[in-house]
């Protein structure tokens, strides 16, 4: 399997905290049979403001040491970017990573207030050439009142990535929910795990699979969990 967001690049960002924390992270996620992951530490500023450069830095660090303890895991870089209004020239300035140096950018939106002009941001952004994920809209509090917002989203071709504990409540009833629903209506495009931490998702993925089982059926399972993945790496 692939995971697309996930924060376990250490001292980067709230995620993992030293070299130890990120490698006993990675040998969950080999465990639980993923063979590619995407390290996408948080971008907000002013108070998360690594560059590509030194996060770079940072996952050959980590690189290097899953050689040494011959764990199998192809690691690759990108961030998720809190929405702003200068995206495109963060990207180009070096302060952020697509996913993977692909035209793929993983996007945040607020949690609990609507932002006014957040379609208005996205669109640009899909003008300018970028393909925009965005995190976790399960978790969305505007979302969870209201499905339909994301539509829009949805239509201007936004890719839709939900987080694989929204399905086990971790997150809590109401985005537990809405993650069914945007899985029954086959609008997510692809799930991820948002890990932050040693023993959270990685070691839960039986369950959470079996789970998902119920919602998203044969060909819509194999897109949310990996096709979709396989594309995005692939720069489709
Ligand atoms: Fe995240």
């Amino acid at each position: 399997m692939i995971d697309l967001h996930c924060h376990i690049l250490f001292d980067t960002d709230d995620g993992a905290r030293k070299i130890e924390n990120s490698i006993n992270i990675l040998k969950e996620a080999y465990d639980a049979g993923f063979t590619e992951i995407c390290c996408t530490p948080h971008y907000v500023a002013p108070q998360h403001i690594k560059t590509k450069l030194e996060n770079k830095e940072k996952l050959n660090l980590i690189e290097e040491k899953l050689k040494e303890e011959k764990i199998d895991i192809k690691l690759c870089l990108g961030n998720e970017i809190y929405v702003t209004d200068n995206i495109d020239e963060l990207v180009k300035n070096g302060s952020v990573s697509t996913i993977a140096d692909t035209k793929y950018i993983l996007v945040e939106l607020p949690i609990t207030q609507k932002l006014l002009n957040a379609e208005e941001t996205i669109e640009s952004l899909i003008f300018a050439g970028y393909k925009v994920i965005l995190a976790h809209p399960e978790r969305y509090v505007y979302v969870q009142k209201n499905i339909k917002y994301l539509d829009n989203f949805i239509e201007m071709g936004a890719y839709l990535q939900g987080n694989y504990e929204s399905l086990i409540g971790k997150y809590g009833k109401e985005a537990e929910k809405t993650i069914k629903k945007l899985l029954k209506e086959k609008k997510i495009d692809l799930l991820a795990t948002d890990t932050h931490r040693e023993n959270s998702t990685y070691t839960k993925m039986n369950k959470i699979l079996k789970k998902l089982k119920h919602y998203a059926k044969k060909d819509y399972y194999e897109y949310v969990t990996q096709d979709c993945q396989k594309d995005i790496l692939k720069n489709v």
